[in-house]
Formats: C-alpha cells, sequence, structure tokens
C-alpha cells in the first residue's frame, strides 16, 4: 500500500516511519510512502504557498493552485486511488473508516496548515475530509502520521498477528481487557490472583468480565450489543444491573 502525504512542512515525517512496527514495514516495502512538498509546486519566484482570505479575518488559506498541481503529479487512473484532506472540518476516524481504506492501493493525503485549506480543493479534488478528534492541531501533519499507522495495520504482514488485526477494541465495540506482566508484586501492588491460577477457563470468563466493565465505565458509546456474543451479553446485563444499584 502506498501512501503519498502532500505537505508544507517535509521534515515533519523524517522520523515516524522509520521507527517500530511501522518502519519495519517502510523498509520491506509493505508500505511506502512518499513525502511530496507542495512548494515545489508553486510557480512564482517566492514560492507562494498561502495568501489571506477573501472577505477579511485571521490567519493565512493555501492557495489552491500549487496543492491541485501536487495532487495532479500523484494521480494516476490505473491506480485505486482516495484523495483524503486531514481538517477539522472533516468526518471524525474511527476503525469502521480505517478498514475502508486499506481496500485502497494509493492514499493522498493532503495536510491543511494556517486558517486552512481553499474551499474549492477540498471540493473538487478531494474524495474525503478526515479529522482525528474534537481539538485543534496547528495542522494536519500529526493527523496524517495517526491515518496512515492505523491503515497501515491493515496492510498483509505489517501486524505479525492478523488476529490481533481484526479482534482489537473498536471492531467489536468492546475495549481491550487489562494487562499484567512481571513481576506478581510491584511496589506491593499485586497481579490479579486469578492470572496466576492457571484455570484458562475462569481466566477467559473473567478478561471478557474486565473488558466490558471497563467499556461500561469509560466508553459506553461505543457498545454493539449486536456484536456481542450471548455469553457477554449476559455480563453485560449483570454489569448494569449492579451499576444501576
Ligand atoms: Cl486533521 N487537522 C488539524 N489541524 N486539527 C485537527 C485535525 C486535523 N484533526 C483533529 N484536529
Amino acid at each position: 500500500m502506498k501512501f503519498y502525504i502532500l505537505t508544507i512542512l517535509p521534515g515533519y515525517f523524517e522520523g515516524p516511519f522509520r521507527e517500530g512496527v511501522l518502519g519495519k514495514a517502510v523498509q520491506r516495502g509493505d508500505v511506502k510512502i512518499e513525502i511530496i512538498n507542495i512548494r515545489n509546486f508553486a510557480e512564482d519566484p517566492h514560492r507562494t504557498v498561502d495568501d489571506l482570505p477573501y472577505g477579511g479575518g485571521e490567519g493565512m488559506v493555501l492557495k489552491p493552485e500549487p496543492i491541485v498541481k501536487a495532487i495532479e503529479s500523484v494521480k494516476n487512473n490505473e491506480k485505486k486511488q482516495r484523495v483524503i484532506a486531514m481538517t477539522p472540518a472533516g468526518r471524525l476516524l474511527n476503525q469502521k473508516i480505517v478498514r475502508e481504506l486499506s481496500e485502497f492501493e494509493e492514499i493522498i493525503i493532503i495536510c491543511g496548515r494556517y486558517e486552512g485549506i481553499d474551499e474549492r480543493v477540498l471540493e473538487h479534488f478531494c474524495d474525503d475530509l478526515i479529522s482525528i478528534g474534537d481539538y485543534v492541531l496547528t495542522g494536519g501533519e500529526p493527523a496524517a502520521i495517526v491515518l496512515i499507522d492505523a491503515v497501515s495495520r491493515f496492510v498483509p504482514g505489517v501486524v505479525g498477528n492478523r488476529k490481533c488485526v481484526e479482534e482489537d477494541s473498536f471492531s467489536r465495540g468492546l475495549l481491550d481487557y487489562p494487562q499484567w506482566t512481571r513481576p506478581a508484586v510491584f511496589r506491593g501492588i499485586p497481579v490479579p490472583e486469578i492470572l496466576l491460577s492457571g484455570n484458562h477457563k475462569e481466566i477467559r470468563k473473567w478478561r471478557m468480565m474486565k473488558a466490558i466493565e471497563r467499556t461500561l465505565k469509560r466508553r459506553p458509546e461505543i457498545i454493539r450489543e449486536d456484536l456481542l456474543t450471548e455469553e457477554e451479553r449476559e455480563i453485560l446485563n449483570q454489569l448494569k444491573a449492579k451499576m444501576e444499584k
């Protein structure tokens, strides 16, 4: 899978794609990243990429010409491509959107800066607008890294264990169960006894209960009862009844 990143801050991406699981995937060639400097497509002597907003107001707006020329330089009708603008005015990214995006061969990502991108670029040259959360960043660059990281997990070979990808928290509307590792007692705090019992049947059930419990407490809105097993639904109802007491 290939990602093009269109940005006026190419240096921003020097670290993130060299590290960890994603860095390895890039080295192997399972994930390809090409950084495109929007400024290279500005044709005036000053290489201008931004200008004042029509109608007045704060800040600068990214001009349409250099961005559209940058998009056109990587457009290829032979490939299944998606052009995405990263902007806080986009639709909120979630695991369903991530999975859908992983079906494309190439994703062209435009990073917004300043007060915004000329609306004609967003309306006429992008397939999708995406935000990563309800807070404001100084630009779309960190959001592009988040998007690429999440989508890359679905590329075969990137995450060693497919089961980890398919069964992760948000796919089933439940947070993962909590984890502990050695030592058995850390600064006086013990690991839950059941995990040391060796009783795998009881451990499985306990983990299920913990996953549902913390989801109810922290993220009740993500629970999809229709995706739960009979056993999970039963635990959910018991916990709910207990919480109402
Ligand atoms: Cl994609 N861009 C900016 N500038 N801020 C954001 C965002 C994107 N997503 C959340 N906040």
